[in-house]
């Protein structure tokens, strides 16, 4: 590095988060590392060398319910607190789910054992969504703002506190489709047979998650991640329809109220798309593990900070074979302007081991 790109770093601020300061370009002594979905089922019993810790295997006993966990502020508090005091990762991601704003907006959703999220009432008609009120998160989800309130002072700005939406795509793909989907089939024949009824109600996402993007930053969120999980399905030239103008209006909103908050954005499988993901004037993109890191970084261009990529399926594999993913990544992402993380959540059965092993290889990194 020239001594004059050196002088053009930002001196670190050490009273906020290493996460905020990397995003930000300051000059940080190793990349902040959390991982999507840390907190969860890989987290067995008898925590790796936490053995008092209540589990989420035994919460989740206690409290068959999804919902029920993830709509509790106390359980929410302690379900996202569980990796961070078992790994100290330098993100600490609200426990919640992309769906959990839907019954607001009057969709009612569940999340069933085995078979993942259930829309009771699929969208298909513009009546349908007509019926979609517009969310208003203080009057719905109240127990976000408190949880991430509480998360805010326990963390003390020891890691960052992170919160998350769904986009707009994506959202519109759960209520379209009734739940996962494997073809995207109903999403897609209403899109390209009454792109106008599809069209209405991203609006209504558009709207509703800039606003819940501003709520989860007002009550202690420091960063937001964007999940477009599914736009990824879209062919380039969809994207630029279906998604991207949806993107760019939710970052454009919260950036007239929250300039300094960083934004976050996730697409998994969006190696064909990537050049398209910094027009959405985000902060980050995160990157999956197809594609190379040091080739992301090219296509990205240099302003954009990255997340990411090492593959979920390396925590798999002995110490030695993940300590070296590490290096490899860190290496190809270059000095600053990254966040060390999985491409995608953390696989369920996924040895704690490894989890701890990836956590203590990624803190003793120095630049
Ligand atoms: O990262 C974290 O630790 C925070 C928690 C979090 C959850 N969901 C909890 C959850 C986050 C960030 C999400 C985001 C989410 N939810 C996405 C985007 C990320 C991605 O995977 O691409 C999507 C697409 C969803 C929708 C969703 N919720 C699905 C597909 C499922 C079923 C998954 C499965 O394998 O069963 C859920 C349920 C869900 N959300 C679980 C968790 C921990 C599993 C159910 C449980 O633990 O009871």
């Amino acid at each position: 590095m020239t001594i004059a790109s050196v002088a053009e770093r930002k001196a670190v601020n050490t009273s906020e988060p290493l996460l905020l300061n990397a995003v930000r370009g300051e000059d940080v002594e190793r990349p902040p590392v959390w991982l999507m979905r840390q907190a969860g089922r890989y987290m067995k019993a008898g925590l790796y060398n936490h053995k008092s810790l209540i589990s989420y295997q035994d919460i989740c006993q206690k409290h068959p319910s999804f919902r029920e966990r993830s709509e509790n502020v106390d359980l929410v508090v302690e379900i996202s607190l569980q990796p961070y005091k078992v790994f100290k990762p330098d993100g600490v991601i609200l426990f919640s789910d992309i769906l959990t704003p839907l019954p607001g907006m009057n969709i009612p959703f569940d999340i069933v054992k085995g078979k993942g999220p259930i829309i009771f009432d699929p969208i298909s008609t513009a009546a349908d969504v007509d019926k979609v009120r517009e969310f208003t998160p203080q009057e719905w989800v109240p127990y976000v703002g408190e949880a991430l309130t509480i998360l805010r002072k326990e963390v003390n700005n020891e890691a960052a506190v992170l919160g998350f939406v769904g986009a707009p795509f994506t959202l519109a793909s759960y209520c379209v489709e009734g739940g996962s989907s494997k073809h995207f089939s109903k999403i897609k024949r209403l899109a390209f047979s009454q792109p106008k009824v599809l069209h209405a109600l991203l609006e209504k996402f558009t709207t509703s998650m800039a606003k819940y993007i501003q709520y989860q930053a007002d009550n202690g969120a420091q960063a937001v991640q964007i999940f477009d999980s599914w736009a990824t399905e879209l062919s380039p030239t969809d994207f630029e329809e279906f998604s991207l103008p949806y993107l760019k209006r939710i970052v454009n909103t919260v950036k007239q109220t929250h300039p300094d908050l960083p934004l976050i954005l996730y697409a998994s499988g969006s190696g064909g798309l990537l050049e398209r993901l910094p027009l959405t004037g985000v902060d980050v993109v995160s990157l999956d593990w197809t594609v190379d890191m040091a080739e992301g970084r090219k296509r990205l261009g240099s302003d954009i900070a990255v997340q990411g990529n090492v593959d979920p399926g390396v925590l798999f594999g002995s110490k030695e074979f993940i300590t070296n993913r590490i290096h490899d990544t860190v290496k190809k992402a270059g000095k600053g302007k990254h966040i060390l993380n999985l491409g995608h959540g953390i696989v369920v059965g996924t040895p704690e081991e490894n989890v701890a092993h990836f956590f203590e290889v990624a803190k003793g990194l120095r630049y």
